[in-house]
């Protein structure tokens, strides 16, 4: 099973970011249906593995929070830009929960994630050079600011990479504590 554990986006922001999903034509642009915010990729793991994150991810306790999303950004430059996505405003819940996701999978037995954590929420990745295409649409969406919604639970997924795009499963949900 390949897994990674994520926040999911509510319906109407999707939809709302699928109107952002244009004018780049090197773009590869993700399904709306998987529009999601990774918290810690994990990979390809046995069914002893996976139990095991399983029971670390359960005992991560953090609390609701209000997410909003603000600005674009890709990662890579120029030629070698490999993907557009849309920022998250900071919000220290999010880096909190981020940080517990982390340790619990440290504690299944996994090695630490050696990149820093950046958040964002994937729109396309790229098939080749996007050129000016790019710099266009980061231009136009520079404000982009999307309402507060609350996250109530983050989400183990499996992911299975088909012809058609990769498919995403919920395979178990951990809710989060109402805010004091
Ligand atoms: P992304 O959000 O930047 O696209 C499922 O593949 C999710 O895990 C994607 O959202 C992807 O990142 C993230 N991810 C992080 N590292 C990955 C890796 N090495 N291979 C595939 N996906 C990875």
């Amino acid at each position: 099973m390949r897994l990674f554990v994520g926040i999911a986006l509510p319906e109407d922001l999707r939809a709302r970011l699928s109107g952002m999903q244009r004018g780049v034509p090197a773009a590869r642009w993700i399904d709306p249906d998987n529009l999601h915010l990774t918290l810690r990729f994990v990979g390809e793991i046995d069914s002893v593995q996976a139990q095991d994150l399983d029971t670390a991810l359960v005992q991560v306790r953090a609390a609701r929070f209000g997410m909003t999303l603000a600005g674009v950004g890709c990662f890579g430059q120029g030629r070698k830009s490999r993907a557009l996505w849309v920022g998250v405003a900071p919000v220290p819940e999010l880096d909190r929960l981020q940080h517990r996701v982390e340790r619990a999978v440290q504690v299944a037995g996994f090695s630490p994630e050696g990149r820093r954590f950046k958040s964002h929420i994937t729109l396309a990745r790229f098939k080749g050079d996007p050129g000016h295409w790019l710099d266009h649409h980061l231009a136009q969406h520079a404000a982009f600011r999307a309402g507060s919604f609350e996250v109530h639970e983050f989400v183990l997924y499996s992911s299975l990479l088909a012809q058609a795009g990769a498919i995403y499963t919920p395979e178990a949900i951990y809710p989060l504590s109402p805010a004091p």
